[in-house]
């Protein structure tokens, strides 16, 4: 198939690249021109594991190409999938401008029938307004058909679950587009869901925000077990065995963030309630992530008691593992409110420093190039991102080069007991 993908991210590049990879035509169109030159020149803008040599491989064989043009990725291709941003507004609603945007200059560009997919999370009936758009724009008034094909990925593992999907949802308001659609995933071997455009949008929020609900509802577990002296781990191996519950995200921490899982909760309960339903669950969701934070922060100033002019080292700035993706990063938040406290902060990530850059102020931030030599002259240590790199930090030379081993765990990464053989005083979540 002859694919364009409008927005070359962490979705369209790594969705471009594997749909490449299983022998599609992709040209990935960006309107970020520096993004794009870096791209054609065989830079990679974002870290992935897996996604560079991916790229080089099919960018080498010919299938895989990039331009600023979007007229250009319109008329090369049969399909074209939106992945441009849909970040949140104030009021927890989204801007779909972008989204907005891309239609019209699909529409403009459009000379023939073409399957237009969108892949960004959006709420649900913006198929529909899509649609409107492109008819309404599009001069040449050609037929087409819009399709909503959220993505699932998990940024870190984004190849990984691109190449093994393991559902594909496919919404549309006719059959005629599915054929190609199952002709582009057929190489993937996952189960496709043919379903209405409003059911595949709603899937994507309702996924999203089930999945925030379950961390904080261990989270919220995690208090019980802070007040009771039980252990959560314990508690959610024991409630995770359960295959009706599951095990997976069940991880208690100091709250998810990301550039999905915040926006996407405040725009689920917010079209929930422009269609009249008060998602009050939601909004607790909303509430418990918060309050993880704070309890967090309590724990760090309730054991140093004045944060100005101490010095705390932070391991970890991406929001999450194997990604260099800051944006809304639990991570970064920490940082800031050390820093309002009055606190120089000495900071590590493998991937996320440069991106960090552009998050935190250039004043009372260190950026320490080696893991094991963050803790030098801390007062504490702070993990807040769960690499697991961070697991062999050496924990006897960063207990020699502090002032005095204190460790706030928020990701539970490491054992309490040996902590404690140590001689570190130790702080985790929930046990
Ligand atoms: N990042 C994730 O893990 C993830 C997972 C699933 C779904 N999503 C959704 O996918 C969408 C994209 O997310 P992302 O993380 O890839 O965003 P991103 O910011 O990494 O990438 C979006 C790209 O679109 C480009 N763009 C913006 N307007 C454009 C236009 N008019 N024409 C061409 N390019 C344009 C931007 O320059 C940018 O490169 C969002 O709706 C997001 O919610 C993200």
């Amino acid at each position: 198939m002859n694919i364009a993908i409008i927005g070359t991210g962490y979705v369209g590049l790594v969705t471009g690249t594997c749909f490449a990879e299983v022998g599609h035509n992709v040209v990935c169109v960006d309107c970020d021109e520096d993004k794009v030159k870096l791209l054609q020149g065989g830079g990679i803008p974002i870290y992935e594991p897996g996604l560079e040599e991916m790229v080089k491989k099919n960018v080498a064989d010919g299938r895989l190409s990039f331009t600023a043009s979007t007229s250009e990725g319109v008329e090369k291709s049969d399909v074209i999938f939106i992945a441009v941003p849909t970040p949140p507004l104030e009021d927890g609603s989204v801007d779909l401008s972008f989204i907005e945007r891309v239609a019209r200059d699909i529409a403009n560009a459009m000379t023939s029938y073409k399957i237009v997919v969108d892949k960004s999370t959006v709420p649900v009936k913006t198929g529909e307004k899509v649609a409107e758009t492109i008819k309404r724009y599009c001069k040449a008034n050609c037929e087409f058909d819009v399709i909503s094909n959220p993505e699932f990925l998990r940024e870190g593992f984004a190849v990984e679950d691109l190449m093994k999907p393991d559902r594909i949802v496919v919404g549309s308001a006719s059959d005629r587009p599915n054929e190609s659609m199952r002709a582009i995933y057929e190489p993937f071997n996952a189960p496709i869901i043919f379903t209405d455009i409003n059911s595949a949008e709603l899937i994507k929020h309702a996924a999203n925000s089930f999945l925030a609900m379950k961390i904080s509802y261990i989270n919220a577990v995690a208090a019980i077990c802070e007040a009771s002296g039980a252990n959560v781990e314990e508690v959610a191996n024991g409630i995770g065995m359960d295959d009706r519950i599951g095990r997976r995200f069940l991880n208690a921490s100091l709250g998810f963030g990301g550039s999905c899982f915040p926006k996407d909760l405040s725009a689920f309960i917010r079209i929930s309630d422009e269609l009249g339903y008060d998602f009050g669950l939601l909004k607790e969701v909303q509430k418990i992530n918060a309050g993880q934070m704070d309890r967090f922060l309590k724990k760090i100033t309730d054991t140093l008691w004045i944060l100005k002019d101490k010095t705390i080292g932070v391991l970890g700035l991406a929001f999450k593992q194997n990604t260099d993706d800051v944006r809304m990063s639990p991570a970064i938040d920490i940082c800031q409110r050390l820093l309002k406290e009055g606190a120089s902060l000495r900071v590590f990530d493998p991937k996320a420093m440069e991106k960090a850059k552009g998050f935190l102020p250039a004043e009372g931030v260190t950026y320490v190039d080696e893991m094991d030599e963050v803790a030098e002259g801390c007062d504490a240590l702070v993990v807040a991102t769960e690499w697991p790199l961070f697991k062999e930090l050496d924990l006897a030379k960063a207990k020699e080069g502090m002032t005095s081993p204190i460790l706030f765990d928020g990701r539970n990464m490491f054992d309490p007991s040996e902590m404690e053989q140590l001689g570190f005083t130790y702080k985790s979540i929930g046990r």
